[in-house]
């Protein structure tokens, strides 16, 4: 660190016209080490070699010296190495509009000739501090990417309070309820008890059993013996069996059918499993944990839910709050989303417009961070440009269309008005209506009770 403050920054001018390239090493020297490019070729040898933080580039270059081709090339070339340099352009007067284009193709900023040698060092004085900023700000993610939480990402003081609890609860044997609306991280944090806590080399098998249709359930989660069935060709072990030694995860526990609840429960009691057609009970050592986006009390008042099983499972609930409630998170896992699909799907793109941030945070996110996760790769894959917009993430109708309106009356007619159109796409079918819209199929009933949306 103390030697990188001593170290000068280095800072790449791309000129072709020798006598101004000699002029700004002259007048920049005495700030930053400049290296100097006259074509595209070598500079992006320089870029490749030094990495310079910041560039400035005439788009003008030979053999191209009168057009912009070679200037645009060079800028996409170099963006796509780093993505975090920050390239000013430097143009003609009557050429702003290629400079335009450049800033839509992620360009920092750009200057007309003749070049003021006093403004070109405040704009790059700017944008040395921009990039410093932005690549702490990668580092700490990185750090926080690579930490216990198994990926999961969060400031704000909501979330911070379930990684607390996650890491009390993970070195105890205690049954824990996760609860939260769909695409919350019930299943992330689930899995961050498991590799936090001491079974974490044993397995971390997840039974999702509102998947399951019932009469296949019994046999996935205890196992049956040869013969004990019509089709049981083969003695099979349970799902329950597989999680020895380590944490079994039963998800969607609200759709857990009634006439096993029992069986349940005595397992949770005495952990004990017996096969179907088995005569024996077969100890096994697992850690047990649930969770539901239903509301379960209303299961439990209306009897669908066993309450002495709801106990045994609720020893300790885990609510997970939904995205629009995390103060400042929306952000930050939009842009580390970003970060992650453009290195891995299109390294061009590298930021969002203002306006795209303000609609992100004013969206309702019923699928909460599935739904932003799955809108900003969409996006990412998709974008033309370098800075994601409002249309790339398909949230452009909406925000100039309820513009005016109170914040809830904006959400709520936006809400109307997908719920709708979701369920034209899918002509009345609510479960695809649900998936489409990247909801549970509890929470678009919930919703279209809110609005008053009647089936069909
Ligand atoms: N805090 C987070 N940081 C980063 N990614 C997250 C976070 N929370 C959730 N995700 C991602 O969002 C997606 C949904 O998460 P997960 O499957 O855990 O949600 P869920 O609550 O189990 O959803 P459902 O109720 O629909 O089953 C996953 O791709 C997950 O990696
Ligand atoms: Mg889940």
């Amino acid at each position: 660190m103390a030697q990188q403050q001593t170290e000068r920054v280095r800072l790449l001018v791309v000129e072709d016209d020798e006598e101004l390239r000699a002029q700004m090493k002259w007048g920049l020297s005495g700030d930053y080490e400049v290296l100097l490019a006259g074509d595209r070729p070598i500079a992006l040898e320089i870029c490749e070699r030094e990495s310079p933080p910041v560039v400035t580039l005439d788009l003008g270059l030979p053999p191209d010296s009168d057009g912009v081709g070679e200037g645009l090339l060079a800028l996409a070339h170099i963006l796509e190495r780093d993505p975090l340099s920050k390239v000013i352009i430097i143009t003609g007067r009557e050429e702003k509009e290629h400079a335009l284009q450049a800033i839509g193709l992620g360009a920092y900023d750009y200057i007309t000739k003749p070049v003021e040698l006093e403004e070109l060092k405040v704009i790059i004085r700017r944008a040395v501090h921009v990039s410093r900023l932005e690549r702490e700000h990668r580092e700490l993610q990185k750090r926080f990417g690579e930490d216990p939480f198994e990926g999961m990402l969060g400031a704000s003081p909501q979330i911070q309070e379930v990684f607390e609890k996650i890491r009390k609860v993970s070195t105890t044997e205690t049954p824990v309820l996760i609860t939260g609306e769909s695409g919350t991280g019930k299943e992330l944090a689930a899995n961050a008890i498991h590799v936090r806590s001491a079974r974490k080399d044993g397995p971390f098998v997840v039974i999702n059993c509102g998947a399951i249709p019932e009469t296949l359930l019994e046999s996935e989660l205890f196992g049956h013996e040869k013969g004990s069935f019509t089709g049981a060709h083969i003695q099979r072990k349970g799902r329950i069996e597989k999680a020895h030694r380590g944490t079994l995860f039963l998800d969607e526990i609200g759709e857990f059918p009634a006439h096993l609840q029992v069986k349940l429960l005595r397992f949770l009691e005495d952990k004990k499993v017996e096969r179907i057609g088995g005569r024996e009970l077969i100890q096994v050592d697992v850690r047990v944990l649930a969770a539901t986006n239903t509301d379960l009390d209303k299961a439990l008042r209306e009897g669908r839910f066993r309450e002495d099983l709801y106990y045994r499972l609720a020893v300790i609930k885990m609510p997970i709050p939904p995205l629009r409630e995390r103060n400042g998170d929306i952000q930050l896992l939009a842009k580390a989303f970003l970060q992650r699909y453009a290195s891995k799907n299109n390294n061009r793109v590298n930021s969002f417009t203002p306006k795209a941030l303000q609609i992100l945070e004013s969206h309702m996110w019923h699928g909460n961070v599935r739904e932003l996760e799955n809108r900003i790769k969409r996006a990412v894959i998709m974008a033309e440009g370098a800075r994601l917009t409002p249309a790339d993430l398909e949230l452009t109708t909406a925000y100039t269309k309820y513009q005016g309106q109170s914040l809830r009356e904006a959400r709520e007619a936006l809400d109307r008005e997908l719920v709708l159109q979701a369920m034209a796409r899918n002509k009345g079918n609510l479960t695809r209506t649900a998936s489409d819209l990247g909801i549970s199929r509890p929470t678009l009933y919930e919703l279209m009770h809110k609005l008053g949306i009647e089936k069909n």
